[in-house]
């Protein structure tokens, strides 16, 4: 597996740290690492910047003027897209589907819309529900008639070649851990559209380095989340010229933690934010990275990790906090001494 062979941006900040967290794991009972993979660079950083260094190889590669992507109103994968193509002088147009239905000011403008729109990309909304990978090939047909050579990056920027990211994460990881001495039992993350856990999935099978990888989901349920992971990561490995390295039962996802819906924060997620934040000066988002940590934080608490050292890897998504405001109470931190 030679990762080199495909073309590829270096514009992430790798490799990102790899650090414990001491008030959290004394918290808890377990030992927990943090990568931080919030810290990836490109408008605040986030998984999305893996996958974007290859996705976006490709797009230049191809010619492209234009990049086009969708996702929900406050997808990290829109923004950091946007951010991609301002670097690399692309137009850049993102759908946003409403997949909340809240009406909220700051839901509709702030976070990752705002930067969105910082990054001089333009917004299209659609309501909940639709077929936004067809709506995303009309617009882009839309956008070729009038002379545009638009390149469309899937939701989450989950395919083969988006997976490369993570796949480049998962050596990166086991590179740290094997030049510090620190042996893995679990690597925990937030999982999605798939490209994240499918990529890491890869690389370690590719690599047996015996690592299970736990995704905590975030939208759909179980089967079909764990079956979306492990299509990926077959086509993944089929890519790298490894294909059959990843068996079904490598792909494990808990989603239980999910909620009443995709991007509702649920009152274990908020909890966790707290704990973040107070415990250890870490940011995490109520859609994707808290429910991540609301996972860990309750199968540590149910005496799942016994024993184990975990690493939790941050995808980060703080910027859509601003987006979220109405989701937090400021319990009492307004005084005055
Ligand atoms: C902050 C954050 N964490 C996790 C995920 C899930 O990653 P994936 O879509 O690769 O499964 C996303 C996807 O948008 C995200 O924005």
């Amino acid at each position: 597996m030679h990762l080199a062979r495909f073309p590829r941006l270096h514009l992430a900040h790798l490799p990102t740290p790899l650090e414990p967290m001491t008030r959290l794991s004394k918290e808890l009972g377990v030992e927990i690492w943090i990568k931080r993979d919030d810290c990836t660079g490109m408008s605040t950083g986030g998984n999305k910047t893996r996958k974007l260094e290859f996705l976006m190889a490709e797009a230049e590669a191809q010619g492209a003027d234009m990049v086009m992507t969708q996702g929900a109103t406050q997808t990290n994968h829109g923004r950091q897209t946007a951010a991609f193509a301002a670097k690399l002088g692309l137009a850049c147009h993102i759908l946003l589907e409403d997949r909340t239905g809240y009406q909220d000011g700051n839901y509709n403008t702030n976070g990752n819309v705002l930067l969105d729109h910082l990054h001089g990309a333009t917004t299209e909304k659609f309501p909940g529900g639709h077929d936004m990978p067809g709506e995303m090939e009309k617009a882009a047909e839309k956008k070729r008639a009038e002379g545009h050579n638009v390149y469309v990056i899937p939701g989450g920027g989950s395919n083969p070649i988006g997976a490369l990211g993570y796949v480049n994460a998962a050596f990166e990881l086991l590179s740290q851990a094997n030049n510090s001495g620190l042996q893995i039992d679990r690597l925990v993350h937030a999982t999605g559209s798939s490209g994240t856990q499918a990529g890491l999935v890869t690389g370690m099978c590719a690599m047996n380095a015996q690592v299970p990888v736990l995704g905590i989901g975030t939208r759909a349920p179980q089967p079909k989340q764990e079956q979306m992971v492990y299509d990926l990561a077959c086509k993944t490995a089929e890519k790298l010229g490894c294909a059959g390295v990843v068996k079904r039962e490598d792909v494990k996802a808990n989603t239980d933690y999910v909620g009443e819906g995709y991007g509702l924060p649920t009152k274990s997620g908020i909890e966790a934010i707290r704990m973040f934040a107070e415990l250890e000066g870490i940011l995490l988002d109520p859609c994707y990275s808290a429910k991540g940590a609301a996972g860990l934080i309750d199968l540590a608490r149910k005496g799942e990790f016994n024993g184990e050292r975990i690493v939790f890897l941050h995808t980060g998504g703080a910027a859509a906090l601003g987006g979220y405001d109405f989701a937090f109470d400021h319990q009492n931190r307004w005084v005055t001494v």
